[in-house]
Protein backbone atom coordinates (compact mmCIF):
# COMPACT_ATOMS: atom_id res chain seq x y z
CA UNK A 1 0.00 0.00 0.00
CA UNK A 2 1.58 3.45 -1.20
CA UNK A 3 1.19 6.41 1.05
CA UNK A 4 1.74 9.86 0.42
CA UNK A 5 4.20 11.21 1.35
CA UNK A 6 4.33 13.22 4.70
CA UNK A 7 6.05 16.10 3.73
CA UNK A 8 5.94 17.84 0.06
CA UNK A 9 8.93 16.48 -2.54
CA UNK A 10 9.49 19.48 -4.69
CA UNK A 11 11.32 19.35 -7.86
CA UNK A 12 14.28 20.32 -6.42
CA UNK A 13 15.73 21.39 -2.73
CA UNK A 14 18.63 23.84 -2.56
CA UNK A 15 21.97 22.66 -1.33
CA UNK A 16 23.14 23.78 1.49
CA UNK A 17 26.99 23.64 3.29
CA UNK A 18 27.49 22.57 6.67
CA UNK A 19 26.09 25.58 8.54
CA UNK A 20 29.15 25.96 10.45
CA UNK A 21 31.26 26.72 7.74
CA UNK A 22 29.13 29.39 5.94
CA UNK A 23 29.39 30.83 9.64
CA UNK A 24 32.79 30.50 9.71
CA UNK A 25 32.95 32.45 6.39
CA UNK A 26 30.94 35.31 7.67
CA UNK A 27 33.34 35.84 10.03
CA UNK A 28 35.93 36.93 7.20
CA UNK A 29 32.83 39.32 6.02
CA UNK A 30 31.63 40.49 8.98
CA UNK A 31 35.84 41.65 9.76
CA UNK A 32 36.37 43.03 6.27
CA UNK A 33 32.94 45.22 5.89
CA UNK A 34 33.71 44.44 2.40
CA UNK A 35 29.98 43.10 1.47
CA UNK A 36 30.25 44.02 -2.49
CA UNK A 37 32.06 45.81 -5.35
CA UNK A 38 34.59 43.17 -6.28
CA UNK A 39 35.52 41.90 -2.90
CA UNK A 40 38.40 39.60 -1.90
CA UNK A 41 35.79 36.68 -1.56
CA UNK A 42 34.43 37.38 -4.77
CA UNK A 43 37.90 37.55 -6.38
CA UNK A 44 38.79 34.25 -4.65
CA UNK A 45 35.69 32.56 -6.15
CA UNK A 46 36.41 34.00 -9.62
CA UNK A 47 40.03 32.11 -9.48
CA UNK A 48 38.04 29.07 -8.12
CA UNK A 49 36.24 29.02 -11.21
CA UNK A 50 38.78 30.15 -13.71
CA UNK A 51 41.02 27.32 -12.07
CA UNK A 52 38.16 24.82 -12.37
CA UNK A 53 37.21 25.83 -16.03
CA UNK A 54 40.76 26.58 -17.23
CA UNK A 55 40.33 30.23 -18.62
CA UNK A 56 41.07 33.42 -17.21
CA UNK A 57 38.02 34.73 -19.38
CA UNK A 58 35.59 34.60 -17.11
CA UNK A 59 33.09 37.01 -15.09
CA UNK A 60 30.65 36.71 -12.62
CA UNK A 61 27.48 38.26 -11.98
CA UNK A 62 24.34 38.51 -9.81
CA UNK A 63 22.35 36.38 -11.71
CA UNK A 64 22.33 34.45 -15.30
CA UNK A 65 19.65 36.90 -16.65
CA UNK A 66 21.99 39.87 -16.44
CA UNK A 67 24.90 37.89 -17.69
CA UNK A 68 23.19 36.98 -20.78
CA UNK A 69 21.89 40.44 -21.34
CA UNK A 70 24.87 41.86 -20.60
CA UNK A 71 27.11 39.06 -23.59
CA UNK A 72 24.71 40.13 -25.93
CA UNK A 73 25.48 43.72 -25.78
CA UNK A 74 29.18 43.46 -24.63
CA UNK A 75 29.50 41.25 -28.23
CA UNK A 76 27.55 43.90 -30.12
CA UNK A 77 24.47 41.25 -31.51
CA UNK A 78 21.72 43.03 -33.19
CA UNK A 79 19.42 41.72 -35.70
CA UNK A 80 17.84 38.46 -35.83
CA UNK A 81 19.48 35.38 -33.44
CA UNK A 82 18.35 32.08 -34.19
CA UNK A 83 16.98 30.27 -30.66
CA UNK A 84 14.92 27.82 -29.21
CA UNK A 85 11.36 27.87 -27.84
CA UNK A 86 12.08 25.32 -25.53
CA UNK A 87 13.50 27.05 -22.82
CA UNK A 88 13.41 28.86 -19.31
CA UNK A 89 11.93 32.64 -20.52
CA UNK A 90 15.01 34.61 -19.56
CA UNK A 91 16.63 32.77 -22.55
CA UNK A 92 14.26 35.11 -25.00
CA UNK A 93 14.39 38.19 -22.84
CA UNK A 94 17.97 38.49 -22.87
CA UNK A 95 17.68 38.99 -26.69
CA UNK A 96 14.05 41.50 -26.15
CA UNK A 97 16.44 43.53 -23.70
CA UNK A 98 19.06 43.97 -26.58
CA UNK A 99 16.50 44.65 -29.17
CA UNK A 100 17.42 41.66 -31.18
CA UNK A 101 14.65 39.88 -32.71
CA UNK A 102 14.31 36.39 -31.86
CA UNK A 103 13.65 33.58 -33.91
CA UNK A 104 12.56 30.06 -32.85
CA UNK A 105 13.59 27.33 -34.48
CA UNK A 106 12.62 23.46 -33.96
CA UNK A 107 14.25 21.30 -31.13
CA UNK A 108 15.50 17.37 -31.71
CA UNK A 109 13.54 14.72 -30.50
CA UNK A 110 16.14 12.98 -28.44
CA UNK A 111 18.13 15.82 -26.08
CA UNK A 112 15.54 18.68 -26.82
CA UNK A 113 18.45 20.78 -27.79
CA UNK A 114 17.95 23.49 -30.74
CA UNK A 115 18.01 21.42 -33.97
CA UNK A 116 21.07 21.95 -36.67
CA UNK A 117 19.40 21.11 -39.68
CA UNK A 118 16.38 23.80 -38.48
CA UNK A 119 18.79 26.45 -37.48
CA UNK A 120 20.78 26.45 -41.16
CA UNK A 121 17.34 26.92 -42.96
CA UNK A 122 16.15 29.83 -40.66
CA UNK A 123 19.68 31.91 -41.66
CA UNK A 124 18.80 35.09 -43.38
CA UNK A 125 20.84 38.18 -43.86
CA UNK A 126 20.10 39.95 -40.97
CA UNK A 127 21.11 37.08 -38.23
CA UNK A 128 23.84 37.49 -36.49
CA UNK A 129 24.58 34.79 -33.94
CA UNK A 130 22.83 31.26 -32.51
CA UNK A 131 21.91 31.14 -28.75
CA UNK A 132 21.63 27.92 -28.26
CA UNK A 133 20.48 26.28 -24.99
CA UNK A 134 22.26 23.03 -23.21
CA UNK A 135 18.46 22.55 -21.82
CA UNK A 136 18.27 20.19 -18.94
CA UNK A 137 22.17 20.02 -18.70
CA UNK A 138 22.09 18.07 -22.26
CA UNK A 139 25.11 19.21 -24.71
CA UNK A 140 24.01 20.96 -27.79
CA UNK A 141 24.96 19.41 -31.25
CA UNK A 142 28.11 21.08 -30.88
CA UNK A 143 29.46 20.15 -33.40
CA UNK A 144 26.99 20.88 -36.22
CA UNK A 145 26.44 24.16 -34.38
CA UNK A 146 30.24 25.08 -34.38
CA UNK A 147 30.04 24.31 -38.27
CA UNK A 148 27.32 26.15 -39.10
CA UNK A 149 28.29 28.96 -36.99
CA UNK A 150 31.95 29.04 -38.94
CA UNK A 151 30.63 28.81 -42.59
CA UNK A 152 28.01 31.08 -41.66
CA UNK A 153 30.19 34.00 -39.87
CA UNK A 154 27.60 33.85 -36.75
CA UNK A 155 28.43 33.78 -33.11
CA UNK A 156 27.84 30.51 -31.12
CA UNK A 157 26.62 31.27 -27.91
CA UNK A 158 24.99 28.83 -25.30
CA UNK A 159 22.70 29.25 -22.24
CA UNK A 160 24.45 26.84 -20.07
CA UNK A 161 22.23 28.06 -17.12
CA UNK A 162 21.63 23.98 -16.38
CA UNK A 163 25.26 22.60 -17.28
CA UNK A 164 28.06 23.31 -14.29
CA UNK A 165 29.63 20.55 -14.45
CA UNK A 166 28.46 18.77 -17.97
CA UNK A 167 31.72 17.35 -19.58
CA UNK A 168 32.49 16.42 -23.35
CA UNK A 169 35.43 14.66 -24.14
CA UNK A 170 37.11 15.91 -20.73
CA UNK A 171 36.48 19.51 -21.69
CA UNK A 172 34.10 21.70 -19.29
CA UNK A 173 30.83 22.41 -21.44
CA UNK A 174 32.36 26.24 -21.30
CA UNK A 175 34.86 25.15 -23.82
CA UNK A 176 32.36 25.24 -26.79
CA UNK A 177 31.37 28.00 -29.21
CA UNK A 178 32.07 31.76 -28.77
CA UNK A 179 30.39 31.91 -24.93
CA UNK A 180 28.55 30.57 -22.19
CA UNK A 181 26.63 31.53 -19.78
CA UNK A 182 25.45 29.94 -16.28
CA UNK A 183 23.04 30.25 -13.79
CA UNK A 184 23.47 29.72 -9.94
CA UNK A 185 20.20 30.38 -9.06
CA UNK A 186 19.42 27.97 -6.06
CA UNK A 187 17.81 25.78 -7.88
CA UNK A 188 20.31 25.22 -9.68
CA UNK A 189 22.55 21.69 -8.60
CA UNK A 190 25.38 24.21 -7.85
CA UNK A 191 24.51 27.59 -6.69
CA UNK A 192 25.45 31.09 -4.72
CA UNK A 193 21.90 31.89 -3.81
CA UNK A 194 21.67 33.59 -7.22
CA UNK A 195 24.39 34.25 -9.58
CA UNK A 196 25.78 33.85 -13.27
CA UNK A 197 28.79 33.42 -15.04
CA UNK A 198 29.67 34.00 -18.44
CA UNK A 199 32.90 32.21 -19.90
CA UNK A 200 34.06 33.82 -23.56
CA UNK A 201 36.75 32.70 -26.08
CA UNK A 202 37.87 36.39 -26.77
CA UNK A 203 40.03 37.95 -23.93
CA UNK A 204 38.93 41.41 -24.53
CA UNK A 205 35.62 41.30 -24.07
CA UNK A 206 36.31 40.56 -20.28
CA UNK A 207 36.91 43.98 -19.55
CA UNK A 208 33.98 45.00 -21.68
CA UNK A 209 32.08 42.68 -19.46
CA UNK A 210 33.36 44.27 -15.86
CA UNK A 211 33.00 47.39 -17.33
CA UNK A 212 28.85 46.82 -18.27
CA UNK A 213 28.34 45.24 -14.65
CA UNK A 214 29.78 48.23 -12.77
CA UNK A 215 27.80 51.02 -14.56
CA UNK A 216 30.38 51.57 -16.93
CA UNK A 217 33.04 53.14 -14.17
CA UNK A 218 36.63 52.83 -15.31
CA UNK A 219 38.23 54.02 -12.48
CA UNK A 220 36.48 56.87 -9.88
CA UNK A 221 35.98 59.59 -12.42
CA UNK A 222 35.90 58.06 -15.84
CA UNK A 223 32.54 56.07 -16.70
CA UNK A 224 33.52 54.64 -19.94
CA UNK A 225 29.95 53.34 -21.31
CA UNK A 226 26.29 53.02 -19.63
CA UNK A 227 26.43 49.99 -17.75
CA UNK A 228 24.00 49.59 -15.28
CA UNK A 229 24.49 47.35 -11.78
CA UNK A 230 25.11 43.39 -12.07
CA UNK A 231 27.85 42.62 -9.77
CA UNK A 232 28.11 39.15 -7.46
CA UNK A 233 28.31 40.31 -3.47
CA UNK A 234 30.25 38.54 -1.04
CA UNK A 235 27.59 37.03 -0.07
CA UNK A 236 26.90 35.17 -3.17
CA UNK A 237 30.62 34.37 -3.52
CA UNK A 238 30.97 32.86 -0.32
CA UNK A 239 28.25 30.24 -0.53
CA UNK A 240 29.83 29.73 -4.33
CA UNK A 241 32.96 29.02 -3.36
CA UNK A 242 31.75 26.43 0.05
CA UNK A 243 29.66 24.68 -2.31
CA UNK A 244 32.10 24.29 -5.22
CA UNK A 245 33.71 22.15 -2.86
CA UNK A 246 31.16 19.62 -2.81
CA UNK A 247 30.35 19.67 -6.72
CA UNK A 248 31.27 15.81 -7.19
CA UNK A 249 29.36 14.92 -3.89
CA UNK A 250 26.60 16.69 -5.90
CA UNK A 251 26.42 15.01 -8.71
CA UNK A 252 27.20 11.64 -7.57
CA UNK A 253 24.47 11.46 -5.43
CA UNK A 254 22.36 13.34 -8.60
CA UNK A 255 23.88 10.06 -10.56
CA UNK A 256 22.52 7.57 -8.24
CA UNK A 257 18.87 9.17 -8.41
CA UNK A 258 19.05 9.14 -11.90
CA UNK A 259 19.90 5.23 -11.97
CA UNK A 260 16.75 4.48 -9.87
CA UNK A 261 14.55 6.35 -11.86
CA UNK A 262 15.59 5.25 -15.20
CA UNK A 263 15.70 1.57 -13.31
CA UNK A 264 12.30 1.69 -12.12
CA UNK A 265 10.98 3.56 -14.84
CA UNK A 266 11.84 2.13 -17.96
CA UNK A 267 9.45 -0.99 -17.96
CA UNK A 268 5.92 2.00 -17.49
CA UNK A 269 4.11 1.98 -20.78
CA UNK A 270 3.97 5.29 -22.16
CA UNK A 271 7.06 6.79 -20.31
CA UNK A 272 9.40 7.98 -22.29
CA UNK A 273 12.90 8.19 -21.04
CA UNK A 274 15.79 10.01 -22.62
CA UNK A 275 18.44 7.77 -24.56
CA UNK A 276 21.73 7.29 -22.56
CA UNK A 277 24.19 9.94 -23.36
CA UNK A 278 26.78 8.72 -25.72
CA UNK A 279 30.12 7.63 -23.19
CA UNK A 280 31.88 10.57 -23.79
CA UNK A 281 29.54 13.30 -21.68
CA UNK A 282 29.52 13.22 -18.34
CA UNK A 283 26.16 14.40 -17.37
CA UNK A 284 25.71 16.67 -14.61
CA UNK A 285 22.08 14.91 -13.90
CA UNK A 286 20.32 18.60 -13.40
CA UNK A 287 16.91 17.20 -14.07
CA UNK A 288 14.92 14.20 -14.44
CA UNK A 289 12.92 14.75 -17.51
CA UNK A 290 10.26 12.60 -18.46
CA UNK A 291 7.76 12.31 -21.76
CA UNK A 292 4.08 11.49 -21.12
CA UNK A 293 2.73 9.57 -23.75
CA UNK A 294 -1.43 9.78 -23.07
CA UNK A 295 -2.38 6.98 -24.94
CA UNK A 296 0.10 4.43 -23.55
CA UNK A 297 0.23 5.41 -20.35
CA UNK A 298 -3.82 5.99 -19.65
CA UNK A 299 -3.57 9.60 -18.89
CA UNK A 300 -2.17 12.97 -19.83
CA UNK A 301 1.11 15.00 -18.36
CA UNK A 302 -0.75 17.33 -17.38
CA UNK A 303 -3.55 14.84 -14.91
CA UNK A 304 -0.54 12.95 -13.81
CA UNK A 305 0.69 16.57 -12.89
CA UNK A 306 -2.13 17.09 -11.21
CA UNK A 307 -2.35 13.49 -9.82
CA UNK A 308 1.03 13.03 -8.24
CA UNK A 309 0.43 16.57 -5.96
CA UNK A 310 -2.16 13.76 -4.05
CA UNK A 311 0.38 12.10 -3.50
CA UNK A 312 2.56 15.16 -2.07
CA UNK A 313 4.87 14.92 -5.37
CA UNK A 314 5.31 18.16 -6.89
CA UNK A 315 6.69 17.99 -10.31
CA UNK A 316 7.13 20.63 -13.30
CA UNK A 317 6.44 21.42 -16.67
CA UNK A 318 9.83 22.37 -17.62
CA UNK A 319 9.50 24.05 -20.33
CA UNK A 320 5.54 24.46 -21.09
CA UNK A 321 4.32 26.62 -22.07
CA UNK A 322 6.62 27.63 -25.21
CA UNK A 323 7.94 31.05 -25.33
CA UNK A 324 6.75 31.65 -28.33
CA UNK A 325 3.00 31.16 -27.03
CA UNK A 326 3.97 33.81 -24.30
CA UNK A 327 1.49 36.93 -25.13
CA UNK A 328 4.46 38.83 -24.62
CA UNK A 329 6.00 36.95 -28.01
CA UNK A 330 2.83 35.27 -30.08
CA UNK A 331 3.89 38.20 -32.43
CA UNK A 332 7.24 36.75 -33.30
CA UNK A 333 7.88 35.09 -36.24
CA UNK A 334 8.48 30.92 -35.84
CA UNK A 335 10.29 29.66 -38.21
CA UNK A 336 8.65 26.26 -39.46
CA UNK A 337 6.55 24.55 -37.69
CA UNK A 338 8.05 23.53 -34.28
CA UNK A 339 6.15 20.01 -34.42
CA UNK A 340 8.97 18.55 -31.89
CA UNK A 341 9.24 21.33 -29.80
CA UNK A 342 4.99 21.28 -29.17
CA UNK A 343 5.09 17.62 -28.87
CA UNK A 344 7.58 17.65 -26.01
CA UNK A 345 6.27 20.71 -24.23
CA UNK A 346 2.73 19.17 -24.51
CA UNK A 347 4.19 15.84 -22.75
CA UNK A 348 7.15 17.17 -20.81
CA UNK A 349 7.61 16.75 -16.66
CA UNK A 350 10.62 16.90 -14.81
CA UNK A 351 10.44 14.98 -11.56
CA UNK A 352 12.03 15.62 -8.21
CA UNK A 353 16.04 15.77 -8.48
CA UNK A 354 17.86 16.81 -5.82
CA UNK A 355 21.27 15.59 -3.62
CA UNK A 356 19.75 14.93 -0.46
CA UNK A 357 16.41 13.09 -1.50
CA UNK A 358 16.83 9.74 -0.62
CA UNK A 359 16.64 6.90 -3.11
CA UNK A 360 14.04 5.34 -1.36
CA UNK A 361 11.73 7.95 -2.21
CA UNK A 362 12.60 7.88 -5.69
CA UNK A 363 11.50 4.38 -5.91
CA UNK A 364 8.17 5.50 -3.72
CA UNK A 365 7.80 8.13 -6.71
CA UNK A 366 8.18 5.12 -9.30
CA UNK A 367 6.05 3.10 -7.48
CA UNK A 368 3.30 5.94 -7.62
CA UNK A 369 3.08 6.55 -11.02
CA UNK A 370 3.30 3.11 -12.05
CA UNK A 371 0.56 3.08 -9.92
CA UNK A 372 -1.04 5.77 -11.63
CA UNK A 373 -0.66 3.77 -15.00
CA UNK A 374 -2.10 0.54 -13.53
CA UNK A 375 -5.32 2.51 -12.26
CA UNK A 376 -6.48 3.94 -15.48
CA UNK A 377 -5.99 0.81 -17.09
CA UNK A 378 -8.32 -0.65 -14.47
CA UNK A 379 -5.83 -3.41 -13.92
CA UNK A 380 -5.90 -4.79 -10.50
CA UNK A 381 -3.22 -2.81 -7.96
CA UNK A 382 -3.42 -5.48 -5.23
CA UNK A 383 -0.77 -6.87 -3.37
CA UNK A 384 -0.54 -10.46 -4.68
CA UNK A 385 2.17 -10.91 -1.44
CA UNK A 386 -0.52 -10.95 0.54
CA UNK A 387 -1.99 -14.11 -0.74
CA UNK A 388 1.46 -15.94 0.08
CA UNK A 389 0.00 -18.32 2.52
CA UNK A 390 -2.19 -19.66 0.24
CA UNK A 391 0.14 -20.44 -2.47
CA UNK A 392 -0.81 -23.00 -4.94
CA UNK A 393 -4.45 -21.67 -4.40
CA UNK A 394 -6.22 -20.47 -7.63
CA UNK A 395 -6.14 -16.85 -7.37
C1 LIG B 1 17.76 28.08 -19.39
C2 LIG B 1 17.86 29.24 -18.43
N1 LIG B 1 18.35 30.40 -18.86
C3 LIG B 1 18.48 31.46 -18.05
C4 LIG B 1 18.10 31.39 -16.73
C5 LIG B 1 18.20 32.61 -15.89
O1 LIG B 1 19.12 32.48 -14.85
P1 LIG B 1 18.95 33.30 -13.50
O2 LIG B 1 17.80 32.73 -12.78
O3 LIG B 1 20.25 33.06 -12.79
O4 LIG B 1 18.76 34.73 -13.85
C6 LIG B 1 17.56 30.19 -16.23
C7 LIG B 1 17.11 29.98 -14.87
O5 LIG B 1 17.10 30.30 -13.90
C8 LIG B 1 17.43 29.08 -17.10
O6 LIG B 1 16.90 27.93 -16.68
Amino acid sequence: MIKPFEKPIYVTRPYLPPLEEFCHGLQEIWENRWLTNNGPILQRFTQKLSNFFETDNISLFNNGTLALQIALQGMGISGEVITTPFTFVATTHALFWNKIRPVFVDIEPEYYTLDPEKVEAAITPWTTAILAVHVYGHPCKLNQLADIARRHNLRLIYDAAHAFGTEVGNKPIAHFGDLSMFSFHSTKLFHSIEGGMLIFREAGLKVMFDYLKNFGFKNEVEVVMPGTNAKMNEMQALMGIQILRYLEEIIQKRASITDVYRDRLREIPGIRLVPALPSEIKYNHAYMPIEVDEQEFGMSRDVLYEKLKEWNVFARRYFYPLICDFPCYRGISVNGNLTVARRVADRILTLPIYDSLELSYVETICEIIRHLHRKTLGEPTVNFAAFADYAGAPI
